[in-house]
């Protein structure tokens, strides 16, 4: 008899995986009586229940039946077309391009990892970046080099040095993945300039964009609905090939849909269809039936209008309190719209002993490294404030602040 003990055949790749911080984290958010500025999603009491209602009670039975079937892999048929209308209001031309539906934007971005990127390849990001992707890369053991931003968006500088160093080095760059508008964690929106910029580098190397926009129409002030241009509808035609942009229905209808899509070159739709098939069939047809209704019905722009002063009022509160409770010397960018501020506490100081404090006293928030590829960023933090209730803001800011001067104090009089 073999005396051997059973072990499970992992993959290789598999030991790449970790657990996200915020899933950790959120352990504590579902706490009774827990100030929680951890998750990054949207409003429980914002999502539109009421229009959902409405759109499912009027379906047709015919359409009913169509949405607890199969679909096509690439997308509800009405609901691609509506969604290149919308699409097309934001500038973005189907000449060379297609639009594939897929199963949240996450499985986007997993379509453009799997299609590019061979283990050992390098990817380029912001640091700091979404912890979804960064987890989602670092699976298909992609290189990742963290480029800094400042409040305009990616250092291009460095974006360059750090381009040429590694290619020199003989790793091969596969794409370069941002998220232009109200961005997750940093808060900013890329201004135009910086967008042209990027345009530029991509044009020099080469390089393939993955444009992540879940955000886009999150803005809080009509006068900055401007600078949500996409990139892709910004590149000159020659250079529109080299971009795939992905969008998401999580934070305009809600992430429960678990729907997303993407626009994608001619050349490679045919390859991300193939893959989307092989992963999961189709994307939820329940979902994509009623995402249709609530475009094509007009309900999708009284939403947002509704929506925006919420979070805008989230937004205001968190700063007021921030003014009101943290030292002068912590850092941050005031965001123009989306569910983030990002804060920088003055070197040497551990944000790790900042969140310690929070614990204790029920609020939690996340902190930087989780969202910097090299997990270093000890003084940076996330607050989002999306879904939390206005009344608690001033509460759960007040205990960091609390926390913020306790470490200063301390590391003071280190
Ligand atoms: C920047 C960014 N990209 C993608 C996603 C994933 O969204 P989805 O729910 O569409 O998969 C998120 C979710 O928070 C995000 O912040």
């Amino acid at each position: 008899m073999n005396s051997t003990k059973f072990t499970y055949p992992f993959a290789h790749s598999i030991h790449f995986l970790h657990s996200s911080d915020i899933r950790d984290l959120m352990k504590y958010a579902i706490r009774p009586g827990f100030i929680s500025f951890a998750g990054g999603m949207p409003n429980n009491h914002l999502f539109p229940v009421d229009e959902v209602e409405k759109i499912y009670h009027h379906l047709p039975r015919s359409e009913k039946e169509v949405s607890f079937q199969y679909g096509p892999t690439k997308g509800y048929p009405p609901l691609i077309d509506v969604l290149k209308k919308y699409m097309q209001s934001k500038g973005i031309d189907f000449t060379q391009h297609e639009l594939l539906i897929t199963t949240g934007s996450l499985q986007a971005i997993y379509i453009v990892s799997h299609l590019f990127a061979d283990p050992g390849d390098t990817i380029l990001t912001e640091n700091p970046s979404f912890i979804g992707s960064l987890t989602l890369f670092k699976s298909f053991k992609s290189h990742l080099h963290g480029i800094p931003m400042d409040s305009n968006g990616i250092c291009i500088d460095a974006l360059k040095k750090t381009y040429k160093r590694v290619t020199r080095q003989g790793e091969k760059v596969k794409f370069l993945y941002i998220i232009p508008n109200f961005h997750n964690p940093a808060g900013l929106i890329y201004s135009r300039e910086r967008r042209r910029s990027i345009l530029d580098f991509i044009r020099e190397h080469k390089l393939v964009l993955l444009e992540d926009d879940p955000y886009n129409e999150l803005w809080f002030d009509p006068a900055d609905r401007p600078l949500t241009e996409p990139i892709l509808s910004m590149a000159p035609k020659e250079l529109k090939r080299q971009i795939i942009y992905v969008g998401s229905f999580s934070k305009i209808l809600g992430p429960g849909f678990r729907l997303g899509w993407m626009v994608v070159p001619k050349e490679v739709f045919t390859k991300a269809e193939i893959l989307k098939q092989s992963l999961d069939a189709c994307s939820p047809n329940l979902s994509q039936v009623i995402a249709n209704a609530f475009l094509r019905e007009g309900y999708l722009e009284p939403y947002l209008e509704r929506i925006r002063p919420e979070y805008r009022l989230r937004r205001d509160i968190t700063l007021r309190a921030i003014e009101k409770y943290f030292p002068p010397e912590v850092k941050y960018v005031r965001p123009k719209g989306g569910f983030y501020v990002w804060l920088e506490l003055p070197r040497g100081a551990d944000a790790q002993k900042v969140l310690d404090y929070a614990l204790e006293n029920n609020v939690v928030f996340v902190l930087g490294k989780s969202f910097d590829p090299a997990r270093r960023s000890p003084t940076r933090f996330r607050l989002a404030y999306s879904n939390v209730d206005p009344q608690n803001i001033e509460v759960g800011i007040r205990i960091i602040g609390e926390g913020i001067r306790k470490v200063l104090s301390r590391s003071k009089n280190d």
